[in-house]
């Protein structure tokens, strides 16, 4: 894996290794054909004016900026919250819960990044970052190896409250932004981020991609004798909770650093396979000995 002129495949395609050192810049709100609201022309335009809006506070450093959520937005929020949360009391992991009660996240009220930021900062030294969109992994990690976490400040369209095909506030607020508050939750992740942002070779930045998809994102873990959750992905999805435990679909595997950064995954779909992480002392140690190994100076 130290050759990037070695043929790299993502999301079962031969990909350009250069794509994933050097991101391409997304300037202008772009929904994908058959995105829920893309017929919708006000919530297009909404969409538009919060791209618009956080690009900007992102792009000058400005911080979260205090959003005025209309009834419809925080219908949404709320027609989603109280589901996520009943399944988040069961399954999640508890720094996910301790995080998310610290932060007072609640079931009626969109929370302001800007507060949320403020809370973070002291607590973990951590700050949120204005994000338009999904951005492209490598800046999305260059932001995390500074300590920010780019959050996104829109909401999913309201035709579909428990399903949305890109990571909107939702996804960030009640999957990401929790675990901000523990310490070695950040740590590891501001570890990913300086790894990823450091190393000129994209099969490396590839392989911490996928160490970050199979825990980060999509990640399992033990606890007290029990798997739990704590992948972002997992817990913003009322589907993907119980999908991830318990369904037959589904394989659950040890997490063993060598198969997860060699496997593949389809972002699009439920996923298929989960690892299951002993702690989190564990990620850090197998993430610092791959980081090693690849010999990226960030130690
Ligand atoms: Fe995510």
């Amino acid at each position: 894996m130290n050759d990037s002129s070695n043929t790299l495949v993502e999301y079962g395609a031969v990909i350009d290794p250069n794509a994933m050192v050097t991101p391409p810049d997304t300037t202008e709100l772009e929904l994908e054909p058959g995105h829920p609201g893309e017929h919708d022309p006000d919530y297009v335009e909404r969409r538009r004016e919060l791209f618009a809006l956080t690009r900007k506070h992102r792009l000058e450093a400005l911080g979260p900026p205090l959003v005025a959520y209309t009834a419809e937005e925080t219908r949404v929020w709320q027609a989603v919250s109280p589901a996520l949360d009943a399944l988040h009391r069961k399954h999640a992991c508890s720094i996910y819960l301790k995080g998310k009660d610290a932060l007072a996240i609640t079931q009626d009220a969109i929370p302001q990044l800007r507060t949320i930021s403020e809370r973070l900062e002291r607590e973990t030294d951590m700050h949120l970052v204005p994000a338009e969109g999904a951005l492209p992994y490598r800046t999305f990690y260059e932001y995390i190896a500074g300590r920010g976490f780019p959050v996104t400040q829109f909401i999913r369209h309201g035709s579909h409250p428990e399903f949305t095909p890109e990571p909107d506030m939702i996804h960030d607020c009640l999957g990401h932004v929790p675990p901000l508050m523990n310490r070695d939750y950040a740590e590891l992740l501001t570890l990913i981020g300086k790894a990823a942002a450091t190393t000129p070779h994209g099969d490396q930045v590839l392989a911490l991609k996928r160490f970050s998809w199979f825990s980060i994102e999509f990640g399992l873990i033990e606890e007290g004798g029990e798997t739990k959750v704590f992948g972002a992905g997992i817990l913003s999805s009322t589907g993907e909770i119980p999908h991830s435990l318990f369904s037959p679909d589904a394989t659950r595997r040890p997490f063993v650093t060598e198969t997860v950064i060699a496997t593949d995954y389809d972002p699009s779909q439920m996923q298929k396979d989960f690892f299951v992480a002993p702690s989190y002392a564990f990620l850090r140690r197998e993430l610092e000995g791959l980081v090693k190994r690849f010999s990226i100076p960030v130690l």
